[in-house]
C-alpha cells in the first residue's frame, strides 16, 4: 500500500537549543574533515584528473575539501562495472531491492546533522532547507522502495478473449546515467539514483560541478547501506567533458537529467545522434513560474507565500516564483506589503539558524543576476532591494530584488535567483496576459491566490503547469503527496515522488502463453 503506512521523514527544530547544539557540533566536524570527492568506482576512490578545491559560497576563502574529475577511462570503468552487476540486481525483483533503499533512508537520517552542515557549507543552503533536503532524500528512497515492491514483484495477469495466459512484467533497462543539479545536490541526486535502482538498473551518477562533496557522501552512504558498490559509481566533473563522455558511452541504456533546458536539449541531440541506439531520456528542467492573484485573495497570506516562493532557497529552485500577476486595483497595497516583508528577510551565513536567504551558488550566477538587475533598472522599475549585511563580501551573497515589469512578456525564460517580477494586470485581460506566459512553452509550477474557485480553475486552464498550488506557496513539493515535475519545455516526466515515477526507468515485457 503506497498510501497507507508510509510516513515522511522527520526533521529538526532550530528554535530549540538542543537542535542548534547538534548542528554546531556537526558543523565543527565537517569543517575539520577536509572531504575528498573524485571518481568512485567499485566503492573505491580513484585519483581522477584536474584536482580542485571546493569552497564555500558564503566565504570563498574557506576550503571545504577537494575534488578531482573523472577521466574518460574512469567513465568507461564505471559503466562496465555497472553493466556487469546490473543483471543480478534486476533479477532480485522489487522485494529484493527495497531493503537496500530503506537502509539508505535510515542512513541518511542517522547522518542528518552532518549532511545539513555540509549542504550549508557546500551549497549555501539554510539550515531549514538543508533539513528539508535530507528528509526529501530519505522520502524518495522509502517511496521508491514501495513502488519497487508494488510494480516489480510478480506478474500482472491480463485477461484476453483467447485461452492464452497473458502477463506483463517490468524489468530494469540496464545502466542509467544520472545527471543532477547543484540546487538539490542531495535530494535530487539521491532520488534519481533511488528511482533507477528501484526499477532494477545500475547507475553511473554525475553530480553538478559545484557540489561534488555531498554527492560523494551520498554514494558512500548507499554503499554503507548495503548496495553492491559496482551498482553505483560516481563520476564528478564538467558537463562538457564528463557529462558528454557518460551520455555518449555505448554501455548507457538510459539517461535521467535534472538541470537547465538548454543542457537537456544538448543531451537529447547527442542521444539522438548515437548510431544503433534509441536511448530513453528523462528530463526535469526549468520553468517560468507565475502566480495569479485576484482581489478576493487575503493580502497577508499572499505576501507570506510570495516571499517564501520567490526568495526561499535564494530563489534557486526550479519551482520558485518568477512573476507575480497582481490585479491593478490591489497591486499598490500588495507591493507595499511585499516591500516590508522583503526588508524583514535576514540575509547572511546560511549556517546561522536565523538566516532566511543565503548566498547564490557561484560568482557566475551572481554576475548573471546582477546583469539582469541592470536590465531591470533600465527597462523596468526596481521597487525594492534588500540590503546586504556588513561583511557579506567574502562570497556570493546576492541581495534579493523586487521589480515591476512593464509588459507581460518581459521575461523570456527564468532568471535563477532571488528576483521577483511583478506585473500589474487588468482582470479584463486575464486571458491575454496568461496566454503570453503560456506561449513561452514552460509548464512547471503555477500559483493562484483567490477565494473564487472559478478563477483558480480558469488560470489552470490558461497556463500549463505540472504542479498547481492554490492559496499557498508554490515550492516544496512533498514526496508521495505532490508528485513533482513539469510539461513542455519544463520536462518529459515522469514526475519525481509520484506513483508513476519508476515506469520510464523500466522496460515492459508482455508474455502470452498458449497452454
Ligand atoms: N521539488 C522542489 C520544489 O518543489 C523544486 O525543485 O520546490
Amino acid at each position: 500500500n503506497i498510501y497507507g503506512d508510509r510516513k515522511n521523514s522527520l526533521g529538526r527544530d532550530y528554535s530549540q537549543a538542543s537542535d542548534r547544539e547538534l548542528h554546531a557540533a556537526a558543523l565543527e566536524r565537517v569543517d575539520s574533515e577536509k572531504l575528498t570527492a573524485g571518481p568512485i568506482i567499485g566503492g573505491k576512490l580513484r585519483a581522477g584528473v584536474n584536482p580542485q578545491d571546493v569552497t564555500n559560497p558564503y566565504d570563498r576563502s574557506r576550503v571545504l575539501g577537494h575534488v578531482s574529475e573523472a577521466s574518460t577511462e574512469d567513465v568507461d570503468a564505471a559503466v562496465n562495472a555497472a553493466a556487469n552487476a546490473q543483471v543480478a540486481w534486476d533479477r532480485l525483483g522489487g522485494a529484493g531491492r527495497a531493503p537496500v533503499l530503506r537502509a539508505m533512508a535510515d542512513a541518511l537520517e542517522a547522518d542528518l546533522d552532518r549532511l545539513v552542515a555540509l549542504l550549508s557549507r557546500e551549497a549555501g543552503k539554510t539550515l531549514n532547507d538543508g533539513v528539508a533536503e535530507v528528509r526529501e532524500a530519505a522520502d524518495f528512497c522509502r517511496y521508491y522502495a514501495l513502488l519497487a515492491e508494488r510494480d516489480f514483484g510478480g506478474r500482472q495477469t491480463l485477461k484476453g478473449p483467447t485461452g492464452e495466459t497473458n502477463e506483463l512484467v517490468l524489468h530494469g533497462r540496464g545502466v542509467f546515467a544520472a545527471i543532477s543539479p547543484w540546487n538539490f545536490p542531495l535530494a535530487i541526486f539521491t532520488g534519481q539514483i533511488a528511482a533507477a535502482l528501484a526499477a532494477g538498473n545500475a547507475v553511473v551518477a554525475k553530480p553538478a560541478e559545484q557540489t561534488p562533496l555531498i554527492a560523494a557522501e551520498a554514494v558512500r552512504l548507499y554503499h554503507k547501506a548495503g548496495l553492491n558498490p559496482d551498482l553505483l559509481a560516481l563520476v564528478p566533473g564538467r558537463g562538457e567533458t564528463v557529462g558528454v563522455a557518460l551520455t555518449n558511452h555505448p554501455g548507457i541504456d538510459g539517461v535521467a537529467f535534472t538541470g537547465g533546458t538548454d543542457t537537456a536539449n544538448a543531451i537529447n541531440r547527442g542521444l539522438a545522434a548515437r548510431p544503433g541506439a534509441i536511448i530513453p531520456f528523462i528530463a526535469e528542467t526549468g520553468g517560468l513560474n507565475g502566480m495569479f492573484v485576484d482581489t478576493t485573495a487575503l493580502k497577508e497570506q499572499i505576501i507570506d507565500d510570495v516571499i517564501l516562493s520567490a526568495f526561499g532557497s535564494a530563489g534557486q529552485r526550479c519551482s520558485a516564483l518568477r512573476v507575480l500577476y497582481a490585479p491593478k486595483d490591489s497591486a499598490d497595497a500588495l507591493i507595499e506589503g511585499l516591500k516590508g516583508a522583503l526588508a524583514a528577510q535576514v540575509l547572511g551565513d546560511p549556517t546561522d539558524a536565523k538566516t532566511d536567504v543565503g548566498p547564490v551558488i557561484d560568482a557566475e550566477s551572481r554576475a548573471n543576476l546582477e546583469a539582469h538587475v541592470e536590465r531591470l533598472s533600465r527597462e523596468a522599475k526596481i521597487i525594492a532591494r534588500a540590503e546586504l549585511p556588513a561583511g557579506a563580501d567574502k562570497g556570493d551573497l546576492f541581495a534579493p530584488v523586487i521589480a515591476e515589469i512593464p509588459t507581460p512578456d518581459f521575461l523570456e525564460r527564468e532568471v535563477f535567483g532571488p528576483i521577483l517580477h511583478v506585473y500589474r494586470y487588468d482582470p479584463k485581460d486575464l486571458e491575454t496576459v496568461a496566454g503570453k506566459l503560456a506561449a513561452r512553452g514552460f509548464g512547471l509550477t503555477l500559483g493562484v491566490h483567490s477565494r473564487i474557485d472559478a478563477f483558480a480553475r480558469e488560470v489552470m486552464e490558461l497556463v500549463p503547469a505540472g504542479n498547481v498550488y492554490v492559496n499557498r506557496s508554490i515550492i516544496g513539493a512533498v514526496v508521495g503527496v505532490q508528485p513533482f515535475g513539469g510539461e513542455g519545455l519544463s520536462g518529459t516526466g515522469p514526475k519525481a515522488g509520484g506513483p508513476n515515477s519508476l515506469i520510464r526507468y523500466a522496460a515492459e515485457k508482455a508474455i502470452s502463453i498458449n497452454i
